[in-house]
């Protein structure tokens, strides 16, 4: 009786996500303070090896390392301590995850500032830590030492892949989402846009960043500030309709990989940390001074722009 009970709900609840697709409505809007109550600090060892040292919340508000106001929220590395070479970790900053967890969702970011410098590895992302990588991480915002573009990312457990062919205004890397192949690279798309990423998308005003995740397809968007932005994103409304959104600039479509097989329930997580495997592995080749934990300890003045500032996180379902 249950059981049948249950296949009714979920056939339900498949339909009922069959005519809804596109249309979502708002079920958190997180502005300035308002980041304290959605998110945890995670005071935790990088794991990805990064020249960081993670803060809880009350030394990162003691230190200023967050800062909010009415209208937006300020995370951010230490910008004034010389760090030690012999210090078992590096310089402050902060890591941030939802006390929420999210499947099927909408969510928009705007984004007024993002941090910069040599060195560098802020994100913006989703997984289930506990579970990784079989839940699954979507990389939404990632990119290290102020190189390039936005790079989009599925890391998953062995089994799933991307089309080469995709309808997305972005280029494709590796196809092969799986974490074991060639260092965890994951099935990335670079979002070719200057303006989405490091000093350029700064001193553009930022912009908009937004994923729509479904049991059938995964996507991310980009707007700069100055763009042509659905009026939705825009005004951070009550609803948004993804059907007027455009062309993705990345798709993560669901031929080669069964989504709810390898994709948990999702937190955001928002981290910056410092050289480790990605900016560390790449810095000397990124025209950055000296050696990256070098340069990252000696020079705090190099990371006074380095922060996120948040105008509103929307989540939408
Ligand atoms: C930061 O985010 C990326 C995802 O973009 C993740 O792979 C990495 O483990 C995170 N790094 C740290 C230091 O938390
Ligand atoms: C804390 O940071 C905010 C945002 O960057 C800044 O406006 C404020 O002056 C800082 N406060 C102190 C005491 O440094």
């Amino acid at each position: 009786m249950k059981a049948s009970v249950a296949a009714q709900l979920v056939s339900l609840a498949s339909v009922i996500s069959t005519v809804h697709a596109g249309t979502y409505s708002r079920t958190e809007n997180i502005v300035g303070s308002g980041f304290y109550n959605a998110f945890n600090f995670e005071a935790i060892p990088d794991p990805t090896d990064g020249r960081v040292n993670y803060v809880d919340q009350a030394t990162a508000q003691a230190q200023n390392l967050t800062f909010a106001s009415d209208n937006t929220f300020i995370l951010r590395a230490d910008f004034k301590t010389v760090i030690s070479d012999s210090s078992p970790t590096g310089r402050n900053s902060v890591r941030i995850r939802t006390n929420n967890a999210y499947t099927t969702h909408a969510a928009v970011f705007d984004i007024a500032h993002m941090p910069q410098g040599c060195g560098t590895w802020p994100a913006v992302w989703e997984t289930n830590e506990a579970a990784w990588p079989n839940g699954g991480e979507v990389d939404i915002l990632e990119g290290v030492n102020d190189q390039g573009a936005d790079q989009i990312t599925l890391h998953t457990a062995p089994g799933c892949s991307m089309p080469a062919s995709r309808t997305e205004t972005g280029s494709a890397l590796q196809l092969d989402c799986n974490t074991q192949v060639n260092g965890n690279a994951g099935c990335g798309v670079n979002a070719v846009v200057p303006t989405s990423f490091g000093p350029t998308f700064n001193n553009n005003g930022g912009g908009w960043y937004a994923i729509e995740r479904t049991d059938t397809f995964v996507n991310v968007w980009f707007w700069p500030r100055n763009g042509n932005v659905p009026d939705d994103v825009r005004s951070g409304g009550t609803s948004v309709n993804t059907a007027n959104w455009g062309t993705p600039t990345a798709n993560f479509p669901n031929t080669q990989c069964n989504f709810p097989q390898f994709f948990d329930s999702h937190n955001i997580i928002i981290n910056l940390t410092f050289c480790g495997d990605w900016a560390g592995a790449v810095y000397g080749a990124s025209g950055c001074p000296s050696t990256c934990n070098s340069y990252v300890d000696a020079n705090p003045a190099a990371f006074v722009d380095a922060y996120f500032q948040f105008n509103s996180i929307n989540v939408y379902q």
